[in-house]
C-alpha cells in the first residue's frame, strides 16, 4: 500500500488578485499531487484563501461592505482561476471558516496553557503595511511602508524557548527545509537570539480576526491565524482519521519570502502545540519581469486569465513548470512563452502526432498497425523510453521538474530523428509491415512521453491519448493497442505567430 502524501500551497490574501507568481505556486502544487496521483498514492492537495487581518478590514470599510461578504466577493476571482487553470485541489479552505475558528482558539488554548503565552507592554517601531512590530534594522532597510511608533498591551508567543529544537530538528531532518540555500539562510537567521512573537492585535485597532479564547479584547494576528490552515483541512478536531492518515504534510511549498514564517515561526508553534513537524518546506523563486519582482505594488503583474483566453492552459502550465529552476528566480515575457511554446510544443511534440496520425490514417485505414518484429533502432527507442522514465522520476524526486520535462522533450526529438533515419513515408511504399514497426514504435514512444507529461498538461495529453485511442495510464513499453482506430484531432498545438510580438 502506497503512502498516502499531502501537499499544501500558502493561503493568498483574498484582498490580492491572483496573477502569474501566484498561479505559479498553484500549478506547482498541483502537477505534483498530480503526479502523486499517477504513481499510486493517495494525494490530498490543499490551497485557500487568508481572509483575516487589517488590509481585508480598510478594503471593506472603503466600499462600505461587511468584511465577511467582501471575502465572499474577492474568493471568487480565485476559484474561477483555479478552476480556469484544472487545479485539482481535494480541498479549499477559508480562514473565515468556522471548522478553522475552532482549531485555532483550540491551538492558542493549548499553547496558552502549556505557559507559552503571556502578556506584555510593548513599544516599538510597528509596519502598518506589514500588520507588525518590526526591528530598527528592519526599520533602517527601507523595505517597510507606513511605519509608526506604537505602545500597547498584547499576548506573546514564547517562541524564543523553541530556538534550540528547532535547530537542532533543522540539523538533524536534511530534508525539512529545501532547497539547501534556504536552509543555510534559516541556521543563518538562528544564529542571532529568536524575539518572542507577538500574536494579538487589540480589537481598538483591528477587529476582523479570530478572537483569543482568553481575552476577548484581543483578536489573533494574521499569521499565527493563517498557517493553522495546514492542519485545520485535513480534520485535525473534526476527523481523526483523515489527520493521522495525512499529518504530517509531505510538502508546504512556499515562495521565498514568505520563508521565516514557515520554517520559524510555524514549527515552533506546532512544537508548543505537541504536534508533528511538516515533512519538507520547499521555497521557489519568484517570478520577475525584467529583472523585477511580479507583485501588486509594483505594479507589474500579468493577468493569468489573459494568458489563458490566448494561448490556452496547458500551453501556460507547461512553460511556467518548464521555465523555473525550482529555487531560482526566472523571468517571465510572452516572447519567451512563445519561442517555447513554437519550439517544445508546435515543432516538437505536436508535429510529431501529426507525423503519426497522417501516415497511420493515409496507409493503414487509420488502425494502429502491429510492431512485428522490432529491430536495433526500435530496440533502441524502446530501452531509451525506459531510461527515460527512470529520469524523470529521479527529477522529479529532487524537485527538478524543468529537467523532467527537458529529458522527456529531447526523448520526442530523438524520436522525430528516429522518424527522419527511418522515413515510414517512404517505407510504406514498399513494405508497409516493416513501416507498420516504425509507426508502432513512435506511436507507442510518444504516447510513454504524452503519460509522463500529463500532470503538466493534463487536458492537451488526455486529447493526445484519446487520439491514440488509449486511456492508458500504464507507463511501460506496449501499452498502445494495434487494430485500434485512431481518433480525429486537430492540430494539438498549432503556430503560434511571433512576428507582431
Ligand atoms: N497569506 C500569505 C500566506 C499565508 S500561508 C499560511 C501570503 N499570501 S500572498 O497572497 O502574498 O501569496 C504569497 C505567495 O504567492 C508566495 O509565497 C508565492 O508562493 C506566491 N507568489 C507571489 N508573488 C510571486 C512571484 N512574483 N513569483 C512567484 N511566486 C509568487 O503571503
Amino acid at each position: 500500500m502506497n503512502k498516502p502524501f499531502y501537499i499544501t500551497t500558502p493561503i493568498y490574501y483574498v484582498n490580492d488578485s491572483p496573477h502569474i507568481g501566484t498561479a505559479y505556486t498553484t500549478i506547482l502544487a498541483d502537477v505534483i499531487s498530480r503526479y502523486q496521483k499517477q504513481l499510486g498514492r493517495d494525494s490530498f492537495f490543499l490551497t485557500g484563501l487568508d481572509e483575516h487581518g487589517q488590509k481585508v478590514q480598510d478594503a471593506a470599510i472603503k466600499r462600505g461592505v461587511d468584511p465577511k461578504d467582501h471575502c465572499d466577493e474577492m474568493s471568487e476571482n480565485f476559484i474561477t482561476l483555479w478552476s480556469r487553470l484544472h487545479i485539482s485541489n481535494n480541498d479549499f479552505i477559508r480562514t473565515t471558516e468556522n471548522r478553522h475558528k475552532i482549531v485555532v482558539e483550540k491551538i492558542l488554548k493549548t499553547v496558552y496553557d502549556a505557559g507559552d503565552i503571556y502578556e506584555d507592554e510593548y513599544e516599538g517601531l510597528y509596519s502598518v503595511s506589514e500588520e507588525r512590530f518590526i526591528t530598527e534594522k528592519e526599520a533602517e532597510s527601507g523595505q517597510f511602508r507606513d511605519i509608526k511608533k506604537l505602545k500597547e498591551k498584547n499576548y506573546f508567543f514564547r517562541m524564543s524557548k523553541y530556538q534550540k529544537p528547532l535547530i537542532e530538528h533543522i540539523n538533524s531532518n536534511p530534508m525539512f527545509l529545501q532547497p539547501e540555500h534556504r536552509k543555510n539562510e534559516i541556521l543563518g537567521f538562528l544564529k542571532q537570539p529568536l524575539n518572542d512573537l507577538c500574536i494579538s492585535r487589540p480589537k481598538s485597532r483591528l477587529n476582523w480576526g479570530i478572537e483569543l479564547p482568553f481575552d476577548k479584547d484581543y483578536v489573533t494576528y494574521v499569521w499565527f491565524d493563517a498557517l493553522i490552515n495546514y492542519i485545520t483541512a485535513p480534520g485535525f478536531l473534526d476527523d481523526k482519521i483523515s489527520f493521522d492518515k495525512y499529518w504530517p504534510a509531505d510538502m508546504h511549498l512556499i515562495g521565498k519570502d514568505i520563508l521565516t514564517t514557515h520554517a520559524v515561526y510555524w514549527p515552533t508553534m506546532l512544537m508548543s502545540a505537541g504536534i508533528d513537524l511538516p515533512k519538507t518546506i520547499f521555497a521557489h523563486g519568484w517570478w520577475l519581469i525584467q529583472d523585477e519582482k511580479m507583485s501588486k505594488s509594483v505594479g507589474n503583474v500579468v493577468n493569468p486569465m489573459d494568458l489563458i483566453d490566448e494561448y490556452g492552459v496547458d500551453p501556460v502550465r507547461y512553460y511556467l513548470m518548464r521555465e523555473m529552476v525550482l529555487g531560482q528566480d526566472a523571468n517571465f515575457s510572452v516572447k519567451s512563452f512563445i519561442n517555447r511554446y513554437n519550439s517544445d510544443l508546435a515543432n516538437d511534440f505536436g508535429n510529431l502526432l501529426s507525423r503519426i496520425s497522417t501516415l497511420i490514417n493515409k496507409n493503414y485505414n487509420g488502425h494502429i498497425p502491429q510492431a512485428s518484429s522490432l529491430g536495433e533502432e526500435e530496440n533502441k527507442i524502446k530501452s531509451l523510453s525506459i531510461e527515460l522514465i527512470k529520469k524523470f522520476d529521479f527529477n522529479m524526486s529532487k524537485m527538478s521538474i524543468n529537467e523532467a520535462i527537458e529529458e522527456t522533450l529531447q526523448f520526442v526529438r530523438t524520436i522525430n530523428r528516429y522518424f527522419e533515419h527511418m522515413a515510414p513515408w517512404k517505407l510504406v511504399k514498399e513494405d508497409l509491415k516493416s513501416a507498420g514497426t516504425v509507426l508502432y514504435t513512435g506511436a507507442e514512444a510518444l504516447r510513454i512521453c504524452s503519460v509522463l507529461l500529463s500532470p503538466i498538461m493534463p487536458k492537451r495529453t488526455e486529447m493526445l491519448l484519446s487520439v491514440l485511442n488509449t486511456d492508458s495510464i500504464n507507463r511501460g513499453w506496449g501499452g498502445l493497442e494495434p487494430g485500434k482506430k485512431l481518433g480525429k484531432h486537430t492540430p494539438l498545438f498549432p503556430r503560434i505567430n511571433s512576428d507582431n510580438i
